[in-house]
């Protein structure tokens, strides 16, 4: 919106000047021509303001929230979740803190989930731990049959999936990308194709600490990430004019689970995916300032905090968890989604 008015604004600026002098050319005399420069003027200067109220008119790229909406401290608290073992694994819920219950979070059904996704494109993009995020949120919307029918195709390895849910027209796409050099891509992409989805989730971080062990590089392409998503997906703040709500893109940052080492299932994981380097690649994400909280616009779902405090239990190789940890993530997403909806109503 900002580049679209300010080149507006020049187009006007020239055919003010210039079409008077073109007149002129023609001999009109000069009162006329400071008449019709003048009518000129007013009428662009009342249509650039018109503009933002007639946004279908100038179809533009969705809006990004961006910064950390610190008049609600909801958005905050909603990583606050704790596991509780019971007989066939374990149950999870928001703690029990005054200040969540005030929140109100919900687990949401399968009602609920189909009437807030209703018509979406949600687009998860990352390594296998966004592939457990995918299944746990389509776990919510489709029968259990279904789910069995879909299996095979949905863990095929390292490729993308993607599945219509008729009935709510919404449309799921898992992208295998498990480095941030590959969000940057897909990231690219949707500028390229100029589509964009309306919830993107994105995670990156155990396949480049496997496979580069280099926390400084990671942290450059966090950086090449964040600025892709700044060139690519013009950021509206909230109260700017032109913001158009229904066009508001959502985005998430999967964070890396907690790692333990004594259960990790190679040598090579255990000796380079050791707590300090789990410690370097999170001061890089902190450093990139791609997350809501330190001043970007993903919004952190907090899987390190809630598959610690699930525990060692709750894992499977030291990496995976129980379906739990990343059920629970995706009840943190939906409620993000309920706060921003409810906040445009
Ligand atoms: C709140 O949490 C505490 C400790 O986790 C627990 O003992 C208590 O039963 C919980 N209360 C409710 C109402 O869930
Ligand atoms: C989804 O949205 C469409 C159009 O807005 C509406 O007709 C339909 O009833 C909705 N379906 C659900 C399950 O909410
Ligand atoms: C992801 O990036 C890596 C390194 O930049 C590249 O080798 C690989 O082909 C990419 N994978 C996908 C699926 O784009
Ligand atoms: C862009 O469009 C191409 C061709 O339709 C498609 O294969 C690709 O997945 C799209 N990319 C994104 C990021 O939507
Ligand atoms: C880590 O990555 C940085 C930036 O890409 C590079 O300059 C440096 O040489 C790498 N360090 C090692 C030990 O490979």
């Amino acid at each position: 919106m900002f580049f679209g008015a300010v080149q507006l604004g020049l187009m006007a600026a020239c055919v003010v000047l210039f079409v008077p002098m073109g007149m002129a050319g023609w001999h009109l005399s000069r009162n006329k021509v400071l008449f019709f420069s003048g009518a000129l003027f007013i009428s662009l200067a009342v249509c650039i303001h018109l503009i933002p109220y007639f946004p279908s008119f100038f179809p533009q790229s969705p809006s990004v929230l961006f910064q950390q909406d610190l008049s609600n401290s909801c958005i905050s608290l909603l990583n606050d979740v704790v596991f509780q073992p019971n007989s066939d694994g374990f149950n999870w819920n928001w703690g029990n803190k005054s200040r969540s219950l005030d929140c109100d979070f919900q687990k949401l059904g399968r009602v609920d989930v189909s009437d807030l996704l209703n018509g979406s494109w949600v687009v998860v993009a990352g390594d296998s731990q966004a592939r457990l995020f995918v299944v746990a949120l389509l776990e919510l919307v489709l029968g259990e049959d279904e789910m069995e029918a879909i299996h095979g195709d949905l863990f095929k390895r390292h490729s993308d999936y993607g599945i219509t849910v008729g009935g709510i027209g919404l449309r799921v796409d898992f992208i295998w990308a498990p480095y941030a050099t590959n969000l940057t891509e897909v990231v690219t992409g949707f500028k390229r194709n100029g589509t964009y989805p309306d919830v993107l989730v994105m995670g990156s971080g155990l396949w480049h600490m496997l496979h580069f062990t280099n926390y400084s590089d990671y942290g450059a392409s966090l950086r090449l990430l964040r600025d892709s998503l700044f060139l690519s997906l013009p950021v509206t703040r909230k109260f700017d004019a032109g913001f158009d709500s229904s066009r508001v893109l959502h985005m998430f940052w999967l964070g890396m689970p907690t790692l333990i080492n004594e259960l990790l299932n190679t040598e090579e994981k255990r000796v380079k995916m050791t707590r300090e380097m789990c410690d370097a690649y999170d001061q890089e994400l902190y450093e990139s300032k791609i997350l809501r909280r330190d001043g970007g616009s993903l919004l952190l779902l907090d899987v390190e905090t809630l598959s610690g405090r699930c525990g060692a239990d709750c894992s499977l190789d030291g990496m995976h968890y129980s379906d739990v940890v990343y059920e629970a993530s995706v009840h943190v997403m939906l409620n993000a989604l309920l706060i921003e909806s409810r906040q445009r109503l």
